[in-house]
């Protein structure tokens, strides 16, 4: 088998930003209930022009260049959304189209806040087994199109954005492991009710706002601990390796509570965990990728250091993954 590693990163963030004093205007909330509660400042919001393959697009453009290769290079294209233009066809058509990467498969996949180490998780199998050379994956939200600007519980806490990789063979280091899990049982606990084959969109669901994201926040927070710090653990077990080995973590980044318990779970000091929660809030499968993205864009990545990956999400799912960069 391949060695497959990340050759090239990039995101997009739309320009507008929305703070917490603006959601005070909005919805019965404050700014230090949002900062206590969740460590978001401030969250960016696409424009009403702007779909999630165009912040695709605008990442997976940064990441090919960094990666100094060409749209007709990509062999496969994966976009990691649950906001995808439309139902189908896929966003990553879309994407593939635009771009003009002529000889790329693409699809799209659902995993929520997991759905980057999902993706991750697929493509190297790709390029692994000598299917494909290049894969570029995605992850690419636009929540504001699905959240309830009347409800405090959820709008606070979610924002736009989108986050691309280039996969490609290494001559070491690279993917060690990826674990994922899931557990369908608890989907009520955060999903978007209507719109699909069980509830198609009708004057009665969209009068009873079942087209927006619903979420029982305190209810996900325990099992958001508890799932992460276990993928965390079986990542790195899988990788055999420790957590006094991870030089950085770089969770799904839905709450800075959330995240810091489960550092303190696995052993892991403040320090090598990188949160940029504050700026952007939760851009679900857009959240892991922009992070990770951004640690390199900073210098918090450097070559050797072993990074580890963690998200949970609707579904319920989870992944987490140990890369060697
Ligand atoms: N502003 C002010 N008050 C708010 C509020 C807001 N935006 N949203 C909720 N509240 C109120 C609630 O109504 C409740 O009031 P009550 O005690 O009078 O009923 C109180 O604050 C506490 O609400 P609760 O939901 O228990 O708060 P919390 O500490 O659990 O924080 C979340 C809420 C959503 C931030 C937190 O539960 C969380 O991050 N959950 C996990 C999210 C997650 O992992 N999602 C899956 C991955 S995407």
């Amino acid at each position: 088998m391949r060695k497959v590693g990340i050759i090239g990163v990039g995101e997009y963030l739309p320009q507008k930003v929305l703070s917490n004093h603006d959601l005070e205007k909005l919805v019965d909330t404050t700014d230090e209930w949002i900062t206590t509660r969740t460590g978001i400042k401030e969250r960016r919001i696409a424009s009403d022009t702007e779909a999630t393959s165009d912040l695709a697009i605008k990442a997976a453009r940064e990441a090919l260049a960094h990666a100094k290769l060409n749209p007709q290079d990509l062999d496969l294209i994966i976009v990691a959304t649950v906001t995808g233009d439309m139902p189908f066809p896929s966003t990553a058509s879309i994407v593939q189209n635009t771009l003009l990467a002529e000889k790329a498969a693409a699809f799209d996949i659902s995993a929520a806040c997991a759905g980057f180490v999902y993706a991750l998780s697929i493509a190297e199998q790709f390029i692994a087994r000598g299917t494909y050379k290049n894969a570029l994956i995605i992850g690419a939200e636009k929540l504001s199109a699905v959240t309830d600007w009347q409800d405090r519980n959820t709008c606070v806490l979610l924002g736009d954005g989108a986050g691309a990789c280039v996969l490609s063979e290494v001559k070491s280091g690279g993917i060690l492991s990826v674990y994922l899990g899931c557990d369908g049982s608890n989907m009520e606990l955060l999903n978007m009710p209507a719109g699909g084959s069980r509830k198609p969109a009708s004057h009665e669901t969209v009068d009873s706002r079942m087209h927006y994201l619903k979420m029982k926040g305190n209810e996900l927070f325990k099992t958001a601990i508890r799932r992460m710090t276990m993928a965390a653990e079986r990542a790195l077990e899988q990788a055999g390796l420790n957590f006094k080995d991870v030089d950085l973590i770089v969770p799904h980044q839905a709450n800075s509570r959330i995240i810091l318990a489960v550092a303190k779970k696995l052993g892991i000091p403040e320090d090598k965990i990188y949160l940029n929660i504050e700026k952007y809030g939760n851009m679900s499968s857009a959240s892991t990728v922009t992070a990770l993205v951004e640690a390199v864009k900073e210098g918090r990545i450097k070559k050797g250091d072993i990074i580890l990956l963690d998200a949970f999400g609707a579904g319920l799912v989870w992944g987490a993954s140990i890369i060697k960069w």
